[in-house]
């Protein structure tokens, strides 16, 4: 019941939730660390008149939406706390989830008192069916849930990162409501073999698994209809017309696709198109396309904290419009549901990503196992979104053979759960050994290239390394013969300081750099796309020089309070010289 919670009927508990700070993890655990029978999820006293912990008189904080920004006690918190909400179930005939947008990082669920389960990994769905659970009539439900954001070597990502840890329910809640024999996994897509039709599947969770399924998109006129397997799935083959409209940028083209069985119907809205490579060109509905791009932390527009939900997709993917984008990299980790909605209905591509950050323990098996879910789930979620081109299994990890290990088994898992896109990650390279006067070159060799369909690269040529004059000049080179998106390039400016182009976070100077890395992206001959880094000035606890920084990773192309930096004007005509428009940049290539 991940898939397909945002097309179901049902009750969001959004809204205000009782909590208790809880740094001990007193309500859960016994003082001698194991867990506790009567933990503060059954409000029942130690003994008649004496309680320590009333949900009653508890403060109260915002669901969706972290703690850090809500409280100021707990700007820097990373422990436990306690969320707690009472609500009426209405009558419903048939099964019924729990369902969570992401909680970060570790959620401990009960219902009435008793343990629903747990689940790790701060920004992937999770759901726990709660037919039998639920008292009904007119008596009150009473959900706990522990969220604990405390950061751990064996996690993903793992103790060092550079974002805030932002800890709490930080998208909606929902009691979701299904039949007893429901859809609960589709996917559909054009056959990249046979673009004259469909292919996927649909499976049925339910005592009567065993029945018809129709699939039809009735503005094509076209259907499907086969009897599913003894495990309640059916595979799909589905006749296009050659009228269909392929989704692009362009035209972002989504047509209804309705899923109906004897107990239950969906229905979707789904682009069609495919997406390919050939040698250094991505390929678009088999012509090349340039992808014009920016990376975006999930933070919200103007307000400090987490963003969720459809209207803070609708701003931030709105400037990645006005910057002329046709591709925004959603960094670091899956985002809220809607961001890849709003980007399949704005003509965005998107390249989305877990958090396999720097260096995490690539020689333990819990930690691939939860690499692994954070990756399934995020591609069972949004594989019918035709705006996701990419699914990136990694960021800037240090090359070693564990770590390849690793990444090998994440590339070939995305393979098996999702032939119709391409696999990525943000490799590093390096400067060539030179002579003076020779001018630099970087060069992409990560061994790891060899999984990947397309290679992404960060760089930071005029700010981290190397004379911003020097940018125009460097050469790249790389052995594989794949394409590369500059996953990653910028500077720090903090928005309103100016100065001269050599003053170090001036808004001059990251404009500066940004023109030098212009410059030279012009002339990498595999070059297919670019991300810089990043639409937005975002939370960070490493970057803490006072009266610049202040917690704030500077390399925005607009400030935490939504101003646009000079630099943003000189990425904006590159892209509308690329687009080959002068009044509109969004028309593509
Ligand atoms: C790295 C990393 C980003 C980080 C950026 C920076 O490339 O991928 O997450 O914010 O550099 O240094 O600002």
């Amino acid at each position: 019941m991940i898939q397909h919670a945002s097309l179901r009927p049902g009750l969001s508990l959004a809204g205000s939730w009782r909590v208790v700070v809880d740094p001990y993890e007193a309500g859960r655990l016994s003082p001698w660390g194991d867990a506790w029978p009567l933990g503060w999820f059954k409000e029942l006293p130690m003994r008649p008149g004496l309680a320590e912990v009333d949900f009653d008189r508890a403060d109260q904080l915002l669901v969706p939406g972290d703690w850090n920004s809500q409280d100021p006690r707990l700007f820097f918190y990373e422990g436990a706390v306690w969320y707690r909400r009472r609500f009426r179930a209405p009558a419903h005939e048939g099964r019924r989830y729990l369902h969570f947008g992401a909680v970060n990082y570790r959620a401990y669920v009960y219902l009435n008192g008793e343990l629903l389960g747990e689940h790790e990994g701060g920004f992937t769905p999770f759901a726990f069916e709660v037919t039998d659970a639920l008292r009904g009539g007119d008596e009150d439900e009473v959900v706990h849930v522990v969220v604990d954001a405390t950061r751990r070597v064996e996690a993903v990502p793992t103790t060092s990162t550079d974002w805030w840890n932002y800890g709490g329910i930080t998208r909606d809640v929902r009691l979701v409501d299904v039949p007893e024999t429901h859809i609960c996994e589709s996917f559909v897509y054009l056959d990249p073999d046979d673009t004259g039709r469909a292919r996927g599947f649909v499976q049925l969770d339910g005592p009567r698994r065993g029945q018809q399924v129709v699939v039809s998109i009735p503005e094509l006129d076209t259907e499907c209809a086969a009897e599913t397997d003894a495990d309640g799935r059916v595979a799909l083959d589905l006749p296009l017309p050659a009228s269909l409209r392929r989704w692009c940028p362009d035209d972002p083209k989504r047509y209804e696709v309705v899923i109906a069985c004897e107990t239950d119907r969906l229905a979707d809205e789904i682009g069609f198109r495919t997406i390919e490579t050939r040698g250094s060109e991505i390929l678009l509905n088999g012509e090349p396309i340039f992808l014009r791009g920016i990376s975006i932390h999930e933070e919200a527009p103007t307000r400090p904290g987490r963003a969720f939900g459809e209207d803070d997709a609708r701003t931030l993917l709105g400037w990645a419009r006005d910057l002329g984008c046709n591709f925004v990299r959603l960094a670091h980790y899956p985002h809220d549901e809607p961001m890849t909605r709003v980007a399949e209905e704005m003509g965005l591509l998107v390249w989305s990503e877990v958090p396999v950050y720097w260096r995490i323990a690539w020689d333990r098996e819990d930690t691939l196992e939860c690499a692994r879910s954070q990756l399934r789930d995020l591609i069972v979620r949004d594989r019918n979104r035709a705006a996701i081109a990419l699914w990136s299994i990694a960021n800037e990890a240090p090359a070693t053979e564990p770590r390849l290990t690793f990444l090998a088994n994440l590339a070939g898992m995305v393979r098996e759960l999702d032939p119709t896109r391409l696999v990525t990650a943000a490799l590093m390279a390096h400067m060539k050994p030179k002579e003076d006067g020779d001018p630099t070159t970087m060069v992409i060799d990560d061994p790891l290239g060899e999984h990947l369909d397309v290679m992404g690269c960060n760089e930071y040529l005029g700010w981290y390394y190397g004379a911003v004059s020097d940018v125009p000049d460097v050469q790249w080179e790389t052995p594989y013969d794949k394409p590369l998106i500059m996953s990653e390039l910028g500077a720090g400016a903090l928005q309103g300081r100016h100065g001269s182009p050599d003053e170090l976070f001036t808004e001059e100077h990251q404009a500066a750099v940004y023109a030098g890395q212009v410059a030279m992206l012009r002339r990498i001959p595999f070059l297919a796309g670019l991300s810089p880094w990043t639409l937005k000035d975002f939370r960070s606890p490493r970057r803490v020089l006072a009266d610049v920084q202040d917690y704030y990773n500077r390399k925005g192309l607009v400030s935490e309070r939504g101003v646009r930096k000079r630099a943003f004007g000189v990425l904006s005509d590159f892209y509308r010289e690329l687009s080959g428009t002068e009044e509109n940049p969004s028309d593509d290539d």
